[in-house]
């Protein structure tokens, strides 16, 4: 068989601990406002900003401003903010020990700070505070997506909390195993009911690193399948585990976002940052590894995997991994993967797929066919920032997860390259990175903040950050900066932990602004070059609190888009893609204890990283609340019930951007599109009643094969099935969506809702593409439970164009049920508009 091909794992990951600044006996954390506006306030200027993406007769979006990105008056706003509260902090507990840990300018005007119960007595007198409150939300900071999802107040309620989250279903990872030792899989609940579901046939693989009694209720399946890499000689039983266990991290990472315990203390580096829990924590997990660390899988091991998942009886399988190239011949639908995950569904399994990380650009998914349910990335709310601020008063955003300089004061900077003992060799291009202390003069550095330079070694782990902290501290600095290098283009990097003051600046712009600075205020000695006084001075405002201001959700640039690339000549399929987007940037989740997949976190127990990777089992957790609340769901329901009820919008009401380029994302981006994020962003809560239900079934899948030219004795060798003479093209397939490739003037296309709520009377409501006009029939319609009702939609082109546009059809029920599916036209030929 010359289909097998290599699979990629895909991890696009920078993962970190974090260090946290140990409380005070009798202090706590208590977060202050204060009267004056925040930076988001000072806004009068908003403009609008027109697109082709279009909302249409609705309209929803004119007059809804384009959030703003943080220019520079906003962020001298800031430090002046910054500024006034840590006066107040001063004059209020003059002489009294605080620690103020976090500020706040952007969406509110305050800062976290830790002190006793009389000092925030003292604050909450004063005239310019206006609330003074106890901190209770750092402590779920951990994983916060639950509560960015509503779970706690939504979902898990409906099923009655999280101990009975996700009960009795059975999720299948195809992934790099699992770590069996981590508390998120443990099963010591007091209380004695949780069954393994008697659906479930699988077994747990005993061998020396996957010893009898790993697994338990929680984790209720475990093998591996390497014998393709094995035949290939490229299996490394050291590194690789011949075994079910985790030796990489990313398997552990993505069973406990789906199905991990709830409640698990995360402990990282000694300190305690809240609990975690998965999306259905009491969910069971099946293991199946197929991908390992030093390579990678392939197919034939993966589609090994999934059909032994599907034969044991899971509910769900989750697969965090797309082919690293588009499959050739007729179709990409016909791939070994796809395939094996056809028949998945014709088992009533439920496939959730990563989209892959290929974005942002056009036709870069990975994840093609119409049975699959892929799932692209979206940023949350909760983000870590620190800043650089100069002796001129600029101030530099940064990343990392570090405290900052001590106190108000301002620290003397020192370049690497400028504090050489005298022996060290100039020539070495790399001294600027800091790796190693011995060539630096501790007495020029000592006190001062080291700036080093982040090169292209770093991205490629030749040096590393751990390195030059250690570097810094072994001379004594207060702190470090790492500027980027001009090399380094488009680089994104994601908070790093760090145990010493420090930040990383991303922009190599902004670099330049702090050298020049850096190199303005030296005073070289004119004959040897060499300098004689540092003049450039500094402070690091620290990034280890996290706040929930960040704009989200947003498609990050990284998730793949479409449309679907049908077949290699890259034509577009009448299939949307990706379905939806979930959260999958800097998602905090398991680790594996041997997981070797980043120097960052080798060793902890977890780790922050990103990627559709993560957006995946976050969707296969969800879709396991929607099997026990439905069981008799088709994967279809199941995936429709997570569509008609996405949201288009973001925290602020606004549309849900997409970034749209690597470098400086948050400058290139727009209002995203169904090819950007499908239906749009998981509601977890509205997935749990959806009302009307798109459903189609394995034979309609067939169907739609057997319509490709050409297909039968591919379709027969693959299913066994005869293509007969009922054909259907893929806008004809009931899915929750409709997508055109080429609108040729006009086109009829039919969709079929069924009822699985009580009677109810819908109103059909839509807007238009641009350059479409569309109506619906009918436009309301009384439907009883069980009942189904069809719907003809009629696209007609009055446009001389040929670019994508998207729409949206509502059907809004007379008892609360909404239900949206988008809408995607690309005109193909001109209509004749004078003589039609
Ligand atoms: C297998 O992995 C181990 C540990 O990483 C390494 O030392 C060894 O060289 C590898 N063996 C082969 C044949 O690559
Ligand atoms: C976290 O979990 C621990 C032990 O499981 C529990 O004692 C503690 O109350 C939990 N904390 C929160 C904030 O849920
Ligand atoms: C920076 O700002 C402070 C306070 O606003 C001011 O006292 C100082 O003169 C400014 N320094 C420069 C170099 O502009
Ligand atoms: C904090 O700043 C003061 C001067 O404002 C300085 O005397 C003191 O040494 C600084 N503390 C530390 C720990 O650097
Ligand atoms: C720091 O100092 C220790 C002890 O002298 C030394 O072993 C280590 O190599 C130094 N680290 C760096 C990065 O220079
Ligand atoms: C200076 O650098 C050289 C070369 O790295 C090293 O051997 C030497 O010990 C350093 N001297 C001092 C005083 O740090
Ligand atoms: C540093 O500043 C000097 C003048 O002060 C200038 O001649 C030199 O080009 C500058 N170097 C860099 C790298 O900016
Ligand atoms: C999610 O759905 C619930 C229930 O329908 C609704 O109350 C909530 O506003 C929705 N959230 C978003 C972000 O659309
Ligand atoms: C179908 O399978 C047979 C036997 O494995 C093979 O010879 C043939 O080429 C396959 N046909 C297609 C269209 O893949
Ligand atoms: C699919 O669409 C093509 C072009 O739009 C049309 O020629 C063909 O008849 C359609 N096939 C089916 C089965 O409807
Ligand atoms: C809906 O459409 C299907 C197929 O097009 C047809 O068989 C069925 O009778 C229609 N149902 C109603 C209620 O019109
Ligand atoms: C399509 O639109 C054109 C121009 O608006 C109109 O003349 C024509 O009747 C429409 N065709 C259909 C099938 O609705």
């Amino acid at each position: 068989m010359e289909c097998i091909y290599l699979v990629h794992l895909i991890v696009l990951c920078v993962g970190f601990c974090m260090k946290v600044l140990c409380q005070e006996d009798d202090g706590a954390v208590y977060v202050v406002t204060m009267k004056q506006a925040p930076v988001v306030h000072q806004y009068d200027d908003m403009r609008l900003e027109t697109t082709r993406f279009s909302y249409g007769a609705q309209g929803r979006l004119s007059g809804l401003n384009k959030p703003r990105n943080i220019s520079r008056s906003d962020r001298s706003y800031s430090s002046y903010l910054v500024r006034l509260q840590d006066s107040l902090l001063r004059r209020v507990l003059k002489g009294e020990s605080y620690l103020k840990l976090y500020s706040y300018h952007y969406l509110i005007n305050g800062f976290a700070v830790i002190i006793t119960p009389q000092q925030a007595e003292k604050l909450s007198k004063r005239r310019e505070v206006a609330n003074v409150v106890l901190d209770y939300s750092v402590r779920t900071a951990t994983t916060h997506t639950p509560e960015f999802l509503g779970l706690p107040r939504g979902a898990w309620i409906e099923e009655g909390g999280p101990d009975v989250a996700g009960e009795g279903v059975v999720i299948g990872f195809i992934d790099t195993g699992i770590d069996p030792t981590h508390p998120s899989f443990s099963d010591d609940f007091s209380q004695n009911t949780y069954p393994i579901p008697s659906h479930f046939a699988g077994i747990c693989e005993v061998t020396r690193d996957f010893p009898s009694g790993s697994c338990n209720r929680k984790l209720i399946g475990a093998r591996h399948f390497a014998a393709s890499a094995i035949t290939r000689g490229i299996f490394n039983a050291t590194q690789d585990y011949a075994s079910p266990f985790d030796g990489d991290g990313h398997g552990t990472h993505t069973a406990s976002i789906a199905a991990g315990n709830h409640g698990v203390p995360v402990i990282v580096a000694g300190h305690h940052f809240g609990n975690a829990s998965g999306m259905a924590p009491r969910a069971h997990i099946a293991v199946y590894k197929a991908l390992y660390k030093s390579f990678g899988g392939f197919a034939a091991d993966v589609v090994a995997a999934i059909d032994q998942a599907a034969q044991d009886g899971v509910d769900i399988v989750s697969l965090s991994i797309t082919p690293n190239r588009r499959p050739p011949g007729l179709a990409t639908f016909f791939n070994p993967i796809d395939m094996s995950l056809l028949s998945a569904v014709k088992a009533g399994i439920f496939v959730v797929q990563a989209a892959g990380n290929t974005g942002p650009s056009p036709k870069s998914i990975s994840s093609f066919s119409p049975w699959i349910f892929t799932v692209g990335a979206a940023s949350h709310d909760r983000m870590y920032h620190n800043s650089l601020v100069l002796g001129n008063n600029i101030t530099i955003s940064g990343v990392g997860l570090a405290p900052g300089t001590d106190n108000d004061s301002m620290y003397t900077m020192v370049y690497a390259i400028d504090a050489l003992n005298g022996t060290t060799d100039v020539n070495d291009m790399y001294l600027g990175e800091c790796q190693d202390s011995s060539n630096l003069n501790q007495d020029l550095v000592q006190g001062n903040l080291l700036i080093c330079s982040y090169s292209i070694r770093f991205v490629l782990g030749l040096s590393t950050i751990k390195q030059a902290l250690q570097t810094a501290k072994n001379l004594s600095a207060v702190g470090v900066i790492f500027y980027m290098d001009p090399f380094v283009i488009g680089f994104q990097l994601n908070p790093t932990p760090m145990n010493l003051a420090g930040l990383i600046i991303p922009s190599p712009d902004d670099s330049k602004i702090l050298l020049q600075y850096y190199n303005s205020s030296l005073l070289r000695d004119e004959s040897s070059k060499r300098v004689v006084k540092f003049g450039g001075v500094a402070r690091i405002l620290g990034g280890l609190k996290a706040n929930y201001s960040n704009l989200a959700p947003k498609v990050v640039y990284y998730s793949a888009r479409g449309p679907d690339p049908e077949d290699s000549f890259l034509d577009v399929a009448d299939i949307m893609k990706p379905n939806l987007i979930a959260p999958g940037n800097l998602i905090w989740a398991a680790w594996s204890s041997l997981g070797t997949d980043s120097v960052e976190f080798e060793g902890e127990n977890f780790a922050m990283i990103s990627g559709t990777s993560m957006a995946a089992p976050h969707v296969a957790g969800l879709a396991a609340l929607i099997k026990q609340k439905f069981p008799t769901f088709s994967p279809s329901a199941i995936g429709s019930a997570l569509s008609t009820t996405a949201s288009v919008y973001d925290k602020q009401g606004g549309p849900i951007m997409a970034q749209r380029a690597y470098s400086n994302p948050d400058l290139n981006q727009s209002p995203a599109t169904p090819f950007d994020m499908g239906s749009g962003f998981v509601n977890a809560t509205a997935a749990l009643d959806p009302g009307l239900i798109f459903d189609s079934t394995f034979n309609d899948f067939v169907s739609f094969l057997c319509g490709i030219n050409g297909s039968g004795p591919v379709v027969l060798n693959y299913t066994g099935e005869n293509c007969g003479i009922s054909t259907i093209n893929g806008t004809d397939l009931n899915m929750p969506s409709i997508t055109i490739a080429k609108l040729n003037q006009s086109k009829m296309i039919q969709r079929t809702v069924t009822n699985i709520a009580d009677d109810e009377t819908y109103a059909v409501s839509w807007s238009n593409p641009f350059g479409v006009s569309v109506s619906v029939m009918p436009t309301q319609f009384f439907i009883t439970n069980g009942q189904r009702q069809n719907l003809t939609v009629l696209f007609n082109a009055t446009m001389n164009s040929s670019f994508a546009s998207f729409g949206r059809i509502g059907l809004y029920g007379n008892k609360g049920h909404v239900s949206t599916i988008p809408l995607s036209v690309i005109l193909k030929i001109a209509p004749n508009i004078t003589n039609s």
